[in-house]
Order: structure tokens, then C-alpha cells, then sequence
């Protein structure tokens, strides 16, 4: 997704701006830019391609001069990535400049309206016509720039975050968000805003979190939010308590090593906040005996690996608490209407908590009366401040656009919630609880076990990677987690994978089987595992390269059905899933490296989708 910053002060805006716009390069991006007012005039550079090309076109900013300035780095939505669609795109009379994260759905009509009054439009991009509407409103009036932004917004159906430069006023910006995420910075005789905190954090911890609808007026001395009827609003200070370590890479080659092996430590964090003393209490997230037992539905709804731990979640929740759970992508969910209403529970799981359909289905959802929880991993995030309820997963920053150390605490959420859930319906006893709560505090340490076998996963790639197809098979929570390892493999090595149902390759898929074609069979659940070792034999029967991701106590019975084995350390069922996936993202990663594929940041996606 795009990204936005924009500086004020005594200092020189293109070196901080730079900084800040690299701190935002996980978010995806195939373009950058920025723009600085100079004794009245905006000085733009922009560049297609990486950001390291802008950095070079402006000597690591030493020009263009200016102490007030906004950059951007652009995932291309309307028109390809090219210097002109890049932002900042500028208003015709040249007074304007804007910088834009989200989708402007009624660009066109805007474009012919705004051509029959005499503006040139020279972009293929939607993100123009704000410029150009801005310039049009303050042309017609001596209103301040606020009035005018007021009316420009008016016009404007769908998502944007906006970032402003006046060459009139080049003492302030303006800053304005609908369902794209923005921040102010609060500085020390400067100010600052951003898409994202990573990029604030060398400069200020202290931020505001702005709201959907919300106007930002900042100036190097001073900053006031406004709502549409231009009242000024107060907000609290948020303090990021993060540290900046934490946002990076720590002598790893990658993000997404460092994520993963974060792993134990995050699971320990994640699982520690909620256990205490052999029961598990979610201080954001109370549910009655009552409220849970009037349920008539649970609907789990997320995108792409949060989805994949709502697939869990059905397993997991309907076994537990006999209550029926239906999971849904978020675009699919929000435009079907959904049948959710008092009487349902929706359960959104998001790593950034700015995933637009997700946010979307959140609040469709609470539109038509159903409570909504939250299971997200950004505190203050758009999904935290529109939910009933919030579970944070305690992951800490995830830079690397694959998600791994989130999807882990993901999963380990729905396990402690699927027992709290049981055991206030009263299905679970005390001492079931209680093993429950031993079984997930000693996870960190399995989990640390599995990150010893790296050269396993290492050599296996080494024979593997060059697959041009790859399939994951298993039954219940191991097709969920067959889910996730397709995603991980296809989403940064660029190999095709699907995952499947174990019972479903009869009824299509085992068409693709070819010789040495790879399968994947994920089978942790012994009550499960004949009939895996069934459906194993079927693919290998037609040539297919099987691995086999399984316990010690099941290795036997794959014997001859596998020719490779990944052993799990034995464990119980809340805490196989886990356990089951790491292998998978280590493998992922290493025919991805091996493949020469840009790990953190893969072609085409984004770490936080916001736009539709
Ligand atoms: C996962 O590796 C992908 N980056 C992607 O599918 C991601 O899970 C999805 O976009 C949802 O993001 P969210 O959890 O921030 O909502």
C-alpha cells in the first residue's frame, strides 16, 4: 500500500522525508516522490521504481531545498508506475501539491467534470483530480485552505489519507483521513505525519492517531485537528512504546527470518498476557455465560492469512463450544449482505487492523446490530476503534509482508478463546483448563525446538525449489495450516501452490499430479492420519514427490508413502498447529531465497491492504 509523510520545522524536509518514506518500503510500493515549498515555489522530485532511484535523483536530499515538505511511495492502483502517475501530483496553477493513500472509486466522472471546467488532467492516475478540485474550491473563494479541503472531500467517494502543501501558506499542511490509516507526529519545534508508525519513530514517539473525517492542521509550532464542521477537536497523545530495534532487521538477512525467529518469544508474550493461574481472562474482550449461550451464529471474517486462522477458528471454536461458526473472506462477506445481526457474533482477525475489507466487513457488521470482537496486532489501529471487543496479539511490530510471528499468535488466540469460551459454557472442566493453560505456557519452548532444524529446511529446499507447482493437502486444522504453508510458498517465491482438502483430491485436483509434481500432506491428528496416508498414497501413486509434515508418534505409519518427513516434536492438539506451520514458513523462505526472490517486500503486494 501507498505511503504518505510529511515534515515541518527548521530542518531540511527532503533528508527526513527520504528516511521516513524507507521506514515505509515493507507497505509495498513501485514509485516514490516528494515535494518541498522553496521561497514560495514546490520543487518536486519523482521517480518510478525503487526508492533508492529518488534518493539518487536528489543526492540523498540536498535538493530540493525547503524546510516544509510531503513524500509519498506509490502502489499502483490506477495507471502503471511511471515518474508522472508518482506522487506528489501537483494542482494546475501549480499552488498545489497532494500526496494520497487510498481509492478515489469516482475519479472519472471527477476528471470529465473537472476537463468541461478547463483543467488538464496529465495522469492516468485517480489521485489528480484531488489536486485539481482543491485548486478549483480556492480559486472561487478567499476561504482557508480548511473550507476549501472541507469541500474537495465532499466530492470524493472511497479511501483516502491526504497530506496537502499550500505554496501560500508555507508555514503548515494539511492533513486529512477516510479509511486509510494516518498519524501526526508531535515533534520538539516540528511536526510530522505518516502512514505508518515505523516512520515516525526516529523522530517522535508522542503521536495522534487521526480518525476517519478528521482534518490536521500542523505547523512546525502548533497542531489542531478539526472535524468537517471545522471544530477544533482534542485528542490524546499516544506514546509508541515500541523499541526501534524492534522495527529492525537486527543483523538478520531478512525481516522475515527475524519474524520467525521471533516466534517463541512472541507466543510466550501473547500467551502470558491472557493465562494466569490456570485460566485464561481477556481484559478487553468479556463475554457472560449468557451472552455466549443467546449466540445463534459465530462468523469469522478476514483476508488472506488471518483468513486462513479463521478456518481454524471454525475447527476449533465449533468444537469446543458447539456453537455454529461460519468464516468468510471480508470482500466476499460485505457484499453479500450478510445474515449477521443481535444475535451473532463477528469475529474480525487482522494483523494491521487497516485491511479495508476487513474493516469494511467490521463495520457492516456492526451496522446490522452483531457485537463485534477484534483479534489484531496494532494497538490504536482503524479495526481497534470500531470494535466492541479487541484481543491484541502481543507479535510486536511485523515488517516482512508475509506474515508469520501474527499468523503463529493468531492461532494461538483462537485456541485460548475456543477454551475460555468452552469453559464459561461450562464443557470444560477446571483441570481441562488447566492443561489447557500448562500446554500453551510450554509452546514457546516446542516452538524453539522446531527453529533448530533450519539445515532441514535448507537442504530441502535446495532439492525442491525449483517446482514449478506445489500442492498442501490436510484434514481439519491441518487444512487450515495447509492453507497458510500455500500462501506463504506462492506469496514469496512466485511458484504456483494450492492448498486443498485432503478428501477433495479425488474430485478434481489429483488431475494436476504428475510425475515428481511436490505434495505436501500436513497430517497431525492421529484420529485422522490412515485416511491421510490413504490420500498420500493416491498422489504418490501418480508420480508425486510427498513430503510429510508430521509427530513422531505418527512417523511410522508414513513410512513408504513418504519421501520426505518433517517430525514435529510431539505435542498436544492446541499446540500442533503452531508447530506444524513454522516448518512450512521456513521452507517457504528458503526456495524463495534460493529463488532470488525479494523476500520482505515480494512483487505486486503490500504489508497492509487499504484499498479495495
Ligand atoms: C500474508 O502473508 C499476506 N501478507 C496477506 O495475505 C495478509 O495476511 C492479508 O493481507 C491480511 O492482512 P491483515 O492481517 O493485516 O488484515
Amino acid at each position: 500500500m501507498c505511503g504518505i509523510v510529511g515534515y515541518v520545522g527548521p530542518r531540511q524536509a527532503a533528508p527526513i522525508l527520504l528516511a521516513g518514506l524507507e521506514k515505509l518500503e515493507y507497505r509495498g510500493y513501485d514509485s516514490a516522490g516528494l515535494a518541498v515549498i522553496d521561497d514560495g515555489k514546490l520543487q518536486v522530485a519523482k521517480a518510478k521504481g525503487r526508492l533508492q532511484t529518488l534518493i539518487d535523483q536528489t543526492e540523498n536530499g540536498r535538493h530540493p531545498a525547503g524546510s516544509i515538505g510531503i513524500g509519498h511511495t506509490r502502489w499502483a492502483t490506477h495507471g502503471e508506475p511511471s515518474d508522472t502517475n508518482s506522487h506528489p501530483h501537483l494542482s494546475q496553477s501549480g499552488r498545489f501539491a497532494v500526496v494520497h493513500n487510498g481509492i478515489i472509486e469516482n475519479y472519472q466522472a471527477l476528471q470529465t467534470w473537472l476537463a468541461d471546467k478547463g483543467f488538464h488532467i496529465v495522469s492516468e492516475t485517480d489521485s489528480e483530480v484531488i489536486a485539481h478540485l482543491i485548486e478549483y474550491y480556492a480559486e472561487r473563494s478567499d476561504d482557508d485552505l480548511i473550507d476549501v479541503l472541507i469541500k474537495t472531500i465532499g466530492r470524493l467517494d472511497g479511501s483516502f489519507a491526504l497530506g496537502v502543501l499550500d505554496t501560500k501558506r508555507p508555514d503548515r499542511f494539511l492533513a486529512v483521513r477516510k479509511a486509510s490509516p494516518l498519524i501526526v507526529g508531535i515533534g520538539s519545534g516540528e511536526n510530522y505525519i505518516a502512514s505508518d508508525i515505523p516512520a515516525l519513530l526516529p523522530l517522535t514517539r508522542d503521536v495522534y492517531l487521526v480518525d476517519d473525517n478528521e482534518i490536521a492542521e500542523i505547523t512546525a509550532a502548533h497542531i489542531q485537528l478539526f472535524n468537517l464542521d471545522q471544530e477544533p477537536i482534542e485528542k490524546d497523545v499516544y506514546h509508541i512504546d515500541w523499541d526501534v530495534s524492534a522495527a529492525e532487521k537486527g543483523g538478520y538477512e531478512h525481516f522475515m527470518m527475524k519474524e520467525m525467529a521471533e516466534q517463541p518469544r512472541v507466543l510466550g508474550e501473547t500467551v502470558r498476557s491472557y493465562v494466569h493461574g490456570g485460566q485464561i481472562a481477556f481484559g478487553l474482550a468479556e463475554f457472560s455465560a449468557a451472552e455466549l449461550k443467546a449466540l445463534r451464529h459465530i462468523h469469522v471474517v478476514a483476508c488472506g492469512s488471518a483468513y486462513h486462522a479463521g478456518v481454524y477458528a471454525k475447527y476449533e471454536l465449533e468444537r469446543l463450544t458447539g456453537i455454529p461458526v461460519n468464516v468468510d473472506i471480508a470482500s466476499e462477506f460485505r457484499y453479500r449482505n450478510p445474515l449477521v445481526g443481535p444475535d451473532d457474533l463477528v469475529i474480525v482477525i487482522s494483523q494491521s487492523g487497516e485491511t479495508a475489507d476487513t474493516l469494511e466487513a467490521l463495520k457492516e457488521s456492526r451496522r446490522k446490530g452483531a457485537r463485534v470482537l477484534a483479534i489484531l496486532n496494532v494497538i490504536g489501529s482503524s479495526m481497534a476503534r470500531e470494535a466492541d471487543d479487541i484481543i491484541y496479539t502481543i507479535a510486536g511490530p511485523e515488517i516482512a509482508v508475509a506474515t508469520t510471528k501474527a499468523f503463529v499468535c493468531q492461532v494461538t488466540v483462537i485456541t485460548m478463546l475456543a477454551h475460555h469460551f468452552a469453559y464459561l459454557l461450562g464443557r470444560l472442566s477446571d483441570r481441562e483448563m488447566a492443561d489447557c493453560c500448562d500446554e500453551l505456557l510450554q509452546l514457546p519452548a516446542l516452538a524453539e525446538n522446531v527453529l533448530q532444524d533450519m539445515s532441514l529446511y535448507q537442504e530441502m529446499a535446495s532439492r525442491l525449489y525449483n517446482q514449478t507447482d506445489m500442492y498442501f493437502i490436510g484434514r481439519s486444522s491441518d487444512f487450515a495450516m495447509s492453507l497458510e504453508a500455500s500462501l506463504k510458498l506462492k506469496e514469496i517465491s512466485y511458484i504456483h501452490s494450492e492448498a486443498c482438502p485432503a478428501g477433495e483430491l479425488k474430485h478434481g485436483p489429483i488431475s494436476l499430479i504428475e510425475k515428481n509434481t511436490l505434495v505436501v500432506a500436513m497430517s497431525t491428528e492421529a484420529r485422522l492420519a490412515e485416511k491421510m496416508k490413504s490420500n498420500i498414497a493416491e498422489v504418490k501413486t501418480r508420480g508425486a514427490h510427498t513430503m510429510v509434515v508430521t509427530t513422531r508418534a505418527l512417523q511410522s505409519l508414513f513410512q513408504g508413502v513418504a519421501d520426505d518427513i518433517v517430525l514435529l516434536p510431539d505435542a498436544r492438539p492446541s499446540q500442533l498447529p503452531v508447530l506444524s506451520v513454522i516448518p512450512m514458513q521456513l521452507f517457504a523462505y528458503y526456495v524463495a531465497v534460493l529463488n532470488g526472490r525479494d523476500v520482505d517486500k515480494p512483487r505486486n503486494l503490500a504489508k497492509s491492504v487499504t484499498v479495495e
